[in-house]
């Protein structure tokens, strides 16, 4: 049954249940369980506290989230992101509804259009400034 994001029980929720699809997805796992080598012991509640700050103003995640994704920067393509909002979305779509499920998929949306935006900033200034470059 559909319910409103409310609590932290809610969000312990939303982040088990698309990380389970993440994991189950051939593309995006490769990233986390191959490149990232991801810890998901710490990775899960690490991303609770980000989306509990997002969705119920608490404060208790401390971190940098660009970083862990510019340190994949070679593997993250704009179809990683394609996927991972779709994921995201089909969570939220098939779990709650009302207006922290709505916000939570327009926060995606745009913190991923922002990091993308700034993977493509670093890619580019980093052929710019690649000294390998003039030997390719
Ligand atoms: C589109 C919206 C996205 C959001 C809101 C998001 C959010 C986050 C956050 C908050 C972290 C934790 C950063 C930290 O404090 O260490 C994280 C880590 C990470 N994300 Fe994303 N992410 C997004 C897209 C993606 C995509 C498309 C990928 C590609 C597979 C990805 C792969 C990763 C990886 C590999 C980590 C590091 C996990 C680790 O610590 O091992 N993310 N993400």
């Amino acid at each position: 049954m559909k319910k409103e994001i409310e609590d932290i029980g809610d969000i312990e929720r939303l982040v088990s249940l698309f990380y389970d699809k993440v994991n189950q997805d051939d593309l995006l796992s490769v990233v986390f369980n191959v490149h990232a080598k991801t810890d998901w012991e710490s990775h899960l509640p690490k991303m609770v506290r980000f989306w509990s700050g997002i969705l119920l103003d608490t404060s208790d995640y401390r971190g940098r989230p660009f970083e862990a994704h510019a340190k994949q920067s070679e593997h993250i393509t704009p179809e990683h992101f394609k996927r991972w909002i779709a994921l995201f979305k089909e969570t939220i779509s098939e779990n709650f509804e009302g207006e922290k499920a709505a916000l939570a998929i327009q926060r995606a949306e745009s913190i991923g259009d922002i990091f993308q935006y700034k993977l493509d900033f670093m890619r580019l200034n980093k052929e710019a400034t690649d000294p390998n470059l003039d030997k390719l």
